[in-house]
């Protein structure tokens, strides 16, 4: 085995996950991002290959990855655009379920291996037969007696911590999974959050009991499968328990912090495996899904240990669906295109909904129509609109809508009260000010965008029905606002046409 470019590679593929990290801060270098995180894929594949020592163990992974590939290249092509949080919850999924095998593994290795016949050549020397009869007794007696002790107890706490971390970030992603996708009967994947008496308690006691087993794990002289057996079953209820906790528009965290879980779950695979690359990359996925899960409860005004505790504190919160708000007014396609053409500044404020329509490209055409009258066209892009984080700016990007008429929140909260128009497409919980107003509301604290304090508001969507949260929104009922039923793209094309 030749380790110098075996370790360059690694090198230059870890090098390469962090261009395509900082790359993807960027839209303008998001593409070059994926490029260069592919290319690291392919120099890590190339280099694990270069490792196998057995035709048997080549050919093995060839048929593995040819059935992964099979299947992601089949999902990848079928899959929506709005089904993708879905899909990335899934993946998380398996990364976990790949870190408990990973794990289950490295322990039976540590148990031993089959005896082996040992061939002692007739004319072998004294020396030659003490080194293989040596030899012969490490592999009979197992990996674990060739192993020092502070290594063994060193290996013991990789494999618990792996599958802890693999279990709960398997079933938590599975209850992430439905959530999202939001058509399962089940209770754990409502949207809705699930709030068990004492469940904090619970949380803390599965905790404590995983650490008794640690213990009892490293403990005993050889190492039993009873307590990592009991503590993945406590940690497959955990990781269900603690992801069902938190509801409505907590979500995202929930998302980049299962994102950070695969990562350390990976990391400790490659602890275990005593493979830098997999600990680097791990490392990396699992740092910058807990800054983008911190980021975002900043941005949302969450409390980021509240929310990774399984929304511990926010039991008070409970879903209002259907509260009596009062009278709402009806607009239809043509009168809008009436109101947008004697606007002369207009914000656009996308949502899930839009993603649900596949809006962006008759939105990309007003937008132009617009633009071409003379109006000021400008998008206010929510930290959490529709359901993964950057979604309306990559179906921005994808209709060719410049960057430079895209804002986050921050940039342009201050000028909606200047502003003639604003057209709400497929946003709900994102521009209610409940979360400003109402502070029993689930949603309650969530910076939104203040919409209403335009000139004229139009809400596009198909009916009186809540958002993500499951939360009335008091801004359809507002004298200025103006609701527009029916499919987003359909209405946007209308008045494209009317334009
Ligand atoms: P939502 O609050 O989810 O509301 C979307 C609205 O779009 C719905 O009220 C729906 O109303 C409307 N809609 C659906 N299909 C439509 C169509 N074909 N045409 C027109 N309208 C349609 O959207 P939002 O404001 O983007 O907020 C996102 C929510 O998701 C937040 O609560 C957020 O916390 C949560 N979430 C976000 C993420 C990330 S990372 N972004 C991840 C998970 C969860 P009708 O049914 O009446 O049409």
């Amino acid at each position: 085995m030749v380790l110098g470019p075996i370790h360059m590679a690694y090198i230059l593929a870890a090098l390469l996950f962090i261009l395509a990290l900082a790359g993807l801060s960027k839209q303008e270098t998001a593409k070059l991002g994926c490029l260069s995180g592919m290319v690291g894929m392919t120099i890590a594949l190339l280099a694990t290959f270069a490792q196998v020592e057995s035709a048997t163990g080549f050919i093995l992974i060839i048929i593995a990855m040819a059935i992964g590939a099979g299947i992601g290249i089949y999902v990848a092509r079928k899959v929506a655009m709005t089904q993708m949080p879905e899909m990335i919850a899934c993946l998380h999924s398996f990364v976990g379920l790949a870190a408990v095998l990973v794990g289950y593994n490295s322990f039976l290795e540590l148990g031993g291996v089959a005896p082996e016949t040992v061939t002692i050549p007739v004319n072998a020397s004294a020396d030659e037969i003490a080194a293989l009869l040596e030899s012969a007794g490490a592999a009979v007696a197992g990996a674990a007696s060739a192993m020092t002790v502070g290594e063994l107890n060193t290996h013991l706490v990789e494999i618990f911590l792996g599958v802890f971390i693999g279990a709960v970030t398997f079933t938590g992603s599975i209850v992430a999974y439905g959530k999202l996708n939001g058509t399962y009967k089940l209770r754990i994947f409502k949207s809705s959050p699930l709030v068990i008496p004492g469940g904090h308690w619970l949380n803390l006691a599965a905790l404590i009991v995983s650490l008794f087993l640690m213990i009892w794990f490293m403990a005993s002289d050889t190492p039993s499968v009873a307590p990592l057996v009991i503590m993945t079953l406590i940690a497959f209820v955990f990781g269900i328990h603690l992801v069902a906790a938190i509801g409505g528009a907590d979500m995202p965290v929930v998302i980049s912090m299962l994102n950070s879980y695969s990562g350390w779950a990976a990391a400790a695979s490659g602890f275990m495996l005593s493979n830098d690359l997999l600990i680097v990359t791990g490392a990396l996925v699992g740092s910058s899904g807990a800054i983008l899960s911190y980021i975002m409860c900043r941005a949302m005004n969450r409390s980021f240990i509240s929310v990774i505790a399984g929304g511990f504190g926010n039991e008070s919160a409970a879903a209002s669906s259907d509260e009596e708000m009062g009278e709402y007014r009806e607009m239809k396609c043509p009168e809008v295109a009436e109101l947008l053409k004697n606007s002369s500044s207009v914000i656009i404020a996308p949502g899930y909904g839009m993603a649900v329509a596949q809006a962006q490209n008759a939105v990309a055409q007003m937008t132009e129509k617009l633009q071409a009258r003379g109006v000021q066209v400008r998008f206010a892009i929510h930290p959490v609109a529709g359901r993964l984080p950057g979604h309306m700016n990559v179906l921005l990007a994808e209709a060719k809508v410049p960057y430079d008429i895209v804002l986050e929140m921050d940039e342009i909260n201050d000028d909606f009260e200047n502003t003639d128009t604003v057209l709400v497409i497929g946003a709900n919980d994102t521009v209610n000010p409940a979360a400003l107003e109402n502070p029993n509301s689930p949603i309650a604290g969530m910076p939104v965008l203040e919409v209403w304090k335009a000139r004229n508001v139009v809400v596009f969507k198909r009916s009186m029905n809540t958002g993500y949260a499951g939360v009335q929104n008091p801004l359809f009922f507002k004298e200025n606002t103006a609701m527009c039923f029916g499919d987003a793209k359909k209405s946007i094309e209308e008045i494209v046409s009317a334009l």
